[in-house]
């Protein structure tokens, strides 16, 4: 289905000479980032401005995020220190859309304690926000929808990409896994990917418009092509991520090429061969772990073993020259013992990460593992949160040590956030380095050579 703008000409027409500001509030992960710069392309449609302050704004959208309890969490502490300004400007709209707002009891909660909200849409009603935000400024009214989940996606929805080299790209949306302590399936729907024309369209644009890095972004992108079987696509009847790869290969202007995240269980023999031919795509490879131990795996629904992971591990790096891998970690699984934590600890020592997003289980409403007995401690999950990032921190160090002396090509980004005066780019391992550089030397590739280990980030100097 494409998008067709409608009831943004509509807003424009009913704001007349208004100057209109809006505000965009992104939680969670890519895939939320992604999606929230197609809110913003939609809301520029309507001949509002972008603003970076919150106070300033007439609409507000809140992008949310349900992972964890502590994401739901901060959209109600922010909405609830918007009640008072909300009911004395009436001429305020607050919108709440994303992951939260495509579960039922959410949405009950923020009907019953934050009235005041305006437009409240799930995760698969993008496509209706303009025409949602129209009705709640024209008629006053209060605008839910929730579908279950969509059968086709809607592609052509304007979309603004941040400023920059580096761009992402959704090729495949929802996911099918269901490991058992997770939301996303619930809140984003069954695997559905973007055609390769409609995906291969968007990038030759940022190719054109400059940007060298292109992130490919779904649950698991390795599935990417699944379902075009199922739908006995005649044309697509062999089409899979690789396929994509290589002609993304083709686009002039595409200098480096990543993807989030792959799931272990689908990477393929011939990924791995893939990725050693093609030396623009990334050689960092985030290869989520979860657990260390295979009886959690398996209560988890992850589909492999301890064995199979360090297997997969040890293939890749046999096979893909410089591979470095990052990961994401669950401390606190229900029944997870010590001795499953310390198996986590040894896969971490066997593999030697150069990332980790370490994460404390928290329980989520209407998963499999909600339900499930031995649920673990408080105190004992943040004492092994803290003994897996010290564990990391001592690997991180000393592994920062090697780069001492080396040199790397690095696609120089641009000013470093913390480092003033600074520049910033990352090794193909994905390192960040920061140096001494010129503005016109951003998006170009340079010599750099390693002088210090900062811990989180190395420091270089341009040759
Ligand atoms: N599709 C991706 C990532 C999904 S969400 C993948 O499979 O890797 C990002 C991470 O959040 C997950 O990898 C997992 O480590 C973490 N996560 C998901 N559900 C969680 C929960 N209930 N509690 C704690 N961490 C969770
Ligand atoms: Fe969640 Fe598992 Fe799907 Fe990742 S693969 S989104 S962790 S269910
Ligand atoms: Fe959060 Fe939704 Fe992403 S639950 S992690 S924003 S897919």
């Amino acid at each position: 289905m494409k998008y067709t703008v409608n009831y943004e000409n509509k807003i424009k027409s009913l704001l007349k000479e208004k100057k209109y500001k809006y505000y965009i509030d992104t939680m969670g992960c890519a895939l939320n980032e992604n999606d929230s710069m197609k809110y913003n392309g939609i809301l520029s449609k309507m001949g509002m401005t972008k603003t970076d302050d919150i106070n300033n704004a007439n609409v507000i959208l809140f992008n949310t995020c349900s992972i964890r309890e502590n994401a739901e969490d901060k959209l109600y502490g922010r909405l609830g220190t918007l009640k008072k300004r909300k009911l004395k400007d009436n001429e305020l709209y607050i919108c709440v859309v994303g992951c939260m707002t495509q579960q039922k009891h959410v949405i009950d909660k923020i009907k019953k304690s934050y009235r005041f909200v305006d437009v409240l849409l799930g995760t698969h009603s993008m496509h209706n926000f303009a025409k949602s935000l129209y009705l709640a400024m024209k008629e006053k009214q209060k605008i839910v929808e929730y579908v279950e989940d969509k059968k086709e996606l809607v592609e052509n929805i304007p979309i603004i990409y941040d400023e920059g080299v580096k761009a992402s790209v959704s090729i495949i949306y929802g996911c099918n896994n269901f490991c058992s302590y997770c939301i996303v399936p619930y809140v984003r729907g069954r695997e559905k990917s973007r055609l390769p024309d409609d995906i291969i369209k968007d990038i030759r644009y940022l190719a054109k418009s400059g940007y060298k890095e292109i992130t490919l972004l779904g649950q698991n992108v390795n599935s990417y092509g699944n379902d075009f079987r199922k739908q006995d696509v005649e044309e697509l009847k062999e089409y899979n991520f690789v396929k994509l790869l290589k002609e993304i290969d083709k686009i002039k202007g595409v200098e480096i090429i990543k993807f989030m995240s792959p799931h272990p269980k689908d990477f393929s023999d011939e990924l791995i061969e893939y990725i050693n031919e093609n030396p623009k795509i990334s050689r960092q490879i985030h290869l989520p772990l979860q657990s260390g131990s295979t009886s959690i795996l398996k209560s988890m629904n992850r589909k492999y073993t301890k064995e199979e992971y360090l297997e997969l591990v040890r293939k890749m790096k046999e096979k893909i020259s410089d591979v470095s891998f990052s990961t994401d970690i669950i401390v606190g699984f229900p029944g997870e013992t010590e001795e499953d934590f310390l198996e986590t600890l040894d896969v971490v020592k066997k593999v030697n990460f150069s990332q980790i997003y370490m994460f404390i289980y928290s329980i989520r409403k209407g998963t499999v593992a909600e339900k499930m007995e031995n649920q673990i401690d408080e105190k004992i999950k943040s004492e092994r949160l803290e003994r897996l990032k010290k564990l990391f921190e001592d690997t991180i160090n000393s592994e920062n040590e090697a780069y001492i002396g080396k040199t790397f090509n690095i696609l120089i980004e641009g000013k470093s956030k913390n480092n003033e005066n600074m520049y910033t780019g990352r090794t193909s391992s994905n390192k960040v380095v920061v140096f001494t550089a010129n503005e016109r030397d951003v998006g170009k590739i340079k010599k750099v050579k390693i002088t210090k280990n900062n811990l989180w980030y190395l420091t270089g100097q341009i040759l």
